[in-house]
Parts: C-alpha cells; structure tokens; sequence
C-alpha cells in the first residue's frame, strides 16, 4: 500500500504548513517520543480501535489504524492497550447508548495504567451534546475529533503527548482535554498510510458527505456536503491495491450515485466504474450505497456489461408508501422504485437486491406500514436491513407529529422481519446445485470451514484449506440454510 517515507525530516524544525507533508512531520515526531517512551518502559506500545457503524466507519478506522502503526503503536484485540480509540457512530440512539456504556469501562481501565490514552472520534462526537457530556461525565478521556479531520490524527496526538509532558513537569497543572471537531470540509487529503484490515479486499472511497437531507437521517449534517475524489486518484489508490494483493474493491459513498458532479471536470459514477473495471488484475467491484432517484440507464448498462462488477445492487427503499416517501423527502414514488427493480431484472436477470427499510417514521398508518409490506414482497428482496426509526435531534423528522408508539413499531418489525426473511429465503434457495465462484474470506475455525462470498454476496461455507484465503474458488452448493450456503470445493 501506499509507502510512507520519513527519510529526512526534521523534527526539531517547524512543522511543513501543507497537508500531507505536515502529517508526516508529526507521525515522525510522534514516532520519535514513542520510542523513547518503549526504551522507559522496556515493552512496546499497543492500540485497539474500536469502531461502531457502517463501512464509511470502517474504512476511516483503516486509516486511523494505518497513521497509528506509523506511529509505532502495535495493534491489539481488547481494551487494555496503551492508545483506545472508539470510532463512534450516530445513525441511531442505540449507537450512542453503546458508545456511552463503554465508556465508563476504559475509565476503570485507566486508574491502573498510567500509559492509557483514550480518543473518541466519528459521528458522534460531531453533535456539541455528545461533546458537552464527554467533558462532564467522561473527563479521563484525551482526545476528542470529529469525521472532517481525522487526517490530522498525528497532530492531535502530539498535543496529546505534549499536554501529558507539561502536567508530569507541573503536578499542579489541571488536566486538558484535546478537543477539535470541525464543522466541514472541503478538503480531501490524499497520501496517508492506511492499515487493510484484509489483504485481498479492501473499501475505497470515492465521495464523503452526503447533499440528500432525507428527514430522518442526521448523516448530511455530521459528515458535511458532498465531495468526490478525483478519478486519477481513486484509479491509482486501487493500481496500488491491486499489486499488493487486493482483488475485490468495494466503492464507498453515501450515494455513489451523485459521484463527480461536483468536480472540476465532472464524471458520472457509470464512468468512474467503466474505468474501474478496466483496471488489470481487478477480479470483483462492488459498490454502495445506492440511492434510487440518481440511478442512471447509463449505470445499469455498465453493471450489465462489465467484466467485473458484482450482480449485487444495495437499493435502500426506506418505506413503501409514497405518502411517508415525500416526508422522509426520498424524491421518489413506490412506482417509481417498482419501475427501476423492473429494469434493472430485465437486464440483469442475477442481479441481487438488497435495501434498507424504516418501521415507525412519524405519522406512519397500518396503511403505509401494509404499503411497505406489499413492496417487499414485490421486490422479493435477497436481504434487507431493517431498522426501528430513531429520532434524531435536529433532524426535521424529530419534530414531526404522530411519532409512532413503541409497542406498534416492534409488533410491526416482527412482521416485516417475517416477510423479509421468507423472500431471501426463497432467493437463496435459487442456486442450489450450482457450482459458483466464490472469494474465500474467513477461516471459520471453530467449525473447521472456510467462509467465502458469491458474486451476489451470498455467503458460503465449505470445508479447505486456510491456504485459499484471499483466492476465487469454485464451490458447489449443496444445501442452503437460509442465509447462507453449505458447500463444497470443486
Ligand atoms: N432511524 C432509523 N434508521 C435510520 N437510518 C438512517 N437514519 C435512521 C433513523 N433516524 C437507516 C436508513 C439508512 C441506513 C443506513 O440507516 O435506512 O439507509
Ligand atoms: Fe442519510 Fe439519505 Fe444521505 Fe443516505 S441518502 S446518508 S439516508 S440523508
């Protein structure tokens, strides 16, 4: 991946005013001090990121991740290392709960373990309230930023170990927390380290942000407007995975529909993804999310024609009812969505549909909750992501009337979970007998197997060698169990 190169800077000098130049002046500095900090205490120094979310989260958790191996730190699995950082999440209240549930556990952690620093960064940590209660409730905490700079983690860091120095040379001095959330960005800073959690598959981002403002959703307000990388730079950030073992790339972006619209020299997403698959060595390309109002014929030819793009569409719904669609502000009709599932399964008949679904908007009726029900089944989805609605401060959902009682969104959940369940069942079962190819994945040990996907990314297990991991292998499929495959290697 790409290589980071420390040779010949000073850092005693003045820090280089430009990214990524002044990253690097800070990881070396920061490396510096940690060596020094591991020869005192005769042990190396760990990190253990914890990350709470979606892939978006997690692609920026390889970045966290890569900046603090350049660092010095080692990676570890549990709680008890040197550096914690939590990359939180904020889509639903359940996120924060979590978030805050743990919390308390690192302060404990900390009374014993005079080393521990402790970060909190993501979407969370941009709503001033979640802040506010950190620095009141959790004050044992040292780092706090948020999703528009976490390429400045090197930096922040330094002011961490700099803010920790002064109160060992002064007792007196009280503790201060680093704290640096920006509001957005502009900015998109390419060329730092990035740590893959897999060497054969890997997320990569074309866009950050989101412009949609769908009524619910507190996303377009913590991860700012939309931006998108330039193609050259996507293309060689995937050239650069490739010859280094990737073989399946994953395009981020909140609605990777709306890619490079707002460049120099704007370029559809189709395009980005034609380019993409011309890429030598490139074995599979996925991509999402999808929103159903940007979703260009020019996109399905490309999807129906290319060599290596994954028949998997992820096409969030949200609801079927066109009435609760215009308040959750989705610009488009259940029509239209039946219309664009139509096209899609004519011209690309093994397409596999998946979406995400909300129960409980406000003011949402039996009737709209059948609604929902019917396209679902219409659809016949191959899996869905469904979700309780959550209300979301400052979102102009929360302050909508008729928020739906609780005892009527769960019994409503369990029958959509019902009919969900029934259809990716019936899709499953579909390719039984056949012998597909699959991306080995996982060891899974305690059941002696390998986990591997299809093309449709449909899960299969089936019995080899750990040897195949990261390799396309044929595999029969014997049994489905619902969501997944029993199989064999052929
Ligand atoms: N409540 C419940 N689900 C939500 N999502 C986004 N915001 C909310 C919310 N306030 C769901 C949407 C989106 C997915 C990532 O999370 O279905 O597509
Ligand atoms: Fe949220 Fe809608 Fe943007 Fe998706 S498209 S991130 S649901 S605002």
């Amino acid at each position: 991946m790409f290589e980071l190169n420390l040779q010949g800077i000073d850092i005693y000098g003045e820090p280089p005013k430009k990214d990524p130049e002044r990253q690097y002046y800070y990881i070396a500095k920061c490396r510096d001090y940690l060596k020094k900090r591991e020869e005192e205490l005769g042990r190396k120094l760990t990190y253990h990121n914890e990350t709470f979310g979606c892939q978006m989260n997690f692609k920026d958790s390889e970045k966290l991740n890569g900046v603090l191996e350049a660092i010095g730190y080692e990676p570890r699995d549990d709680e008890k290392a040197d550096f914690v950082i939590y990359n939180t999440c904020t889509v639903r209240e359940n996120a924060n709960d979590r978030v805050y549930g743990r919390i308390g556990y690192l302060g404990k952690l900390k009374k014993t373990r005079t080393d521990m620093l402790i970060a909190m960064c993501g979407c969370m940590m941009q709503e001033p309230t979640a802040v506010e209660k950190i620095k009141t409730s959790y004050r044992f905490v040292d780092l706090i930023f948020g999703t528009h700079n976490i390429f400045k983690l090197a930096e922040l860091i330094w002011s961490v170990y700099e803010e920790r120095e002064q109160r060992k040379k002064d007792p007196k001095l009280k503790k201060r927390m680093v704290i640096d959330v920006w509001k957005d960005t502009n900015e998109i800073i390419e060329e730092l380290p990035s740590s893959l959690k897999y060497s054969f598959k890997a997320g990569v981002n074309i866009m950050f942000g989101c412009n949609n403002f769908c009524t619910y959703c507190i996303v377009p307000y913590v991860r700012g407007r939309e931006r998108s990388r330039k193609p050259e730079d996507i293309i060689n950030e995937i050239k650069d995975m490739i010859s280094h073992g990737v073989v399946e790339v994953m395009l981020l972006g909140q609605n990777v529909n709306s890619y490079g619209k707002n460049l120099e020299e704007p370029i559809t997403f189709a395009e980005l993804l034609r380019r993409v698959d011309a890429i030598e060595g490139i074995k599979r390309i996925r991509f999402m999310t999808s929103h159903p109002k940007d979703l260009s014929d020019e996109l399905i030819d490309v999807i129906a024609e290319s060599k290596h793009v994954c028949r998997h569409i992820h096409l969030p719904v949200q609801s079927g009812s066109d009435r609760l669609l215009k308040l959750m502000n989705r610009h488009y009709t259940r029509d239209d969505y039946l219309k664009l599932v139509e096209k899609l399964k004519s011209r690309i008949p093994d397409i596999a549909i998946t979406t995400d679904i909300i129960v409980g908007f406000p003011g949402e009726t039996d009737e709209d909750f059948e609604d929902t029900l019917d396209i679902c089944r219409k659809v016949c989805y191959d899996s869905a992501f469904t979700f309780i609605y959550s209300k979301r401060t400052g979102t102009p959902a929360a302050a909508m009337p008729d928020q739906v009682p609780e005892e009527v969104t769960s019994e409503r959940f369990k029958k959509l979970l019902e009919v969900v369940g029934k259809c990716s069942e019936e899709r499953a079962k579909l390719l039984t007998g056949q012998t597909l190819p699959v991306l080995v994945e996982e060891e899974n040990r305690t059941e002696d197997m390998l986990t591997g996907r299809l093309d449709n990314n449909l899960l299969v297990h089936f019995k080899g060698d750990i040897s195949l991991l990261g390799n396309i292998v044929n595999v029969k499929l014997n049994e489905c169990k619902g969501f997944y495959y029993i199989g064999e290697l052929v």
